[in-house]
């Protein structure tokens, strides 16, 4: 059975004390849930991640990391390794994010051999995919992510994918207040399934997690977590409140 996961992308956002403000308010806030077979999951900025493991020790909160680069160590200034993600206890990285592929010109080739330095060090990847509003409204979008997954997922093998969670978020709705309807993400969840299956037989497709992730917030979460190939969601502005992404893990 497949796992719920909400999960929240904090982004460049919050200092040390803001972090483990916001991490003691989600605690609190989830504290009496039972939360079963569901993960819940928050991704601090690098500098923040020791201290965020530390407060949300003894809590059912995992904390990832936002992104992570592929060499095993060397000259590029300002990166981090999966040894050094590892070296404080990070299990899970985000990679793909559209922010990082616009911004910092992360090639479906790059974020191949991102997948493979996160496997290869024993760390689950949550891998982000989605399309632009133009390659929606010319529907490209089906075109669009099926090159995004072959490009970057379909050199794996069918047992990485115990370490691998899929986040669709359509680069459209991510920030914009513009989510994607229930219908939407339900058509794009079910089109990955299909893509995965095909290529990694059944079984894998229907035990990955999809996340879906553009603008959900505790008005609309309960309804887009409802379908059935949406397997919980990517949070992005929503999860930096606590009593917001603790409303959005209760509609799971
Ligand atoms: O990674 C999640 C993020 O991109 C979604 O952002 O603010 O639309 O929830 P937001």
């Amino acid at each position: 059975m497949r796992q719920k996961i909400v999960a929240g992308n904090w982004k460049m956002n919050n200092d040390k004390a803001e972090t483990k403000a916001l991490i003691k308010g989600i605690k609190k806030a989830i504290k009496k849930l039972s939360l079963k077979n569901t993960r819940v999951i928050i991704s601090p900025s690098y500098v923040n991640l020791s201290a965020a493991i530390k407060k949300a020790d003894n809590s059912k909160i995992e904390v990832a990391a936002q992104n992570m680069h592929q060499a095993k160590n060397g000259a590029y200034t300002g990166e981090i390794s999966a040894d050094m993600l590892k070296s404080i206890n990070i299990e899970t990285v985000i990679i793909g994010h559209s922010e990082r592929r616009e911004y910092f010109n992360e090639t479906d080739a790059i974020l191949a051999e991102k997948m493979d330095a996160v496997l290869s060090n024993g760390l689950e990847a949550i891998f982000c995919f989605g399309e632009k509003l133009e390659e929606r409204k010319s529907e490209n979008h089906f075109a669009v992510v099926e090159s995004q997954l072959k490009n970057a997922l379909f050199h794996l093998e069918a047992a990485n994918f115990k370490n691998i969670v899929l986040a669709y978020e359509p680069v459209w709705a991510i920030g914009t207040g513009e989510t994607a309807s229930p219908e939407q993400a339900q058509e794009m969840h079910a089109f990955v399934r299909e893509t995965i299956s095909k290529k990694f037989g059944k079984e894998v497709a229907d035990n990955v997690s999809i996340l879906y992730g553009g603008s959900v917030k505790p008005a609309n979460a309960e309804e887009i977590f409802s379908k059935p190939d949406v397997d919980g969601g990517l949070i992005g502005g929503a999860s930096l409140k606590a009593e917001d992404f603790a409303a959005i893990i209760k509609a799971i």
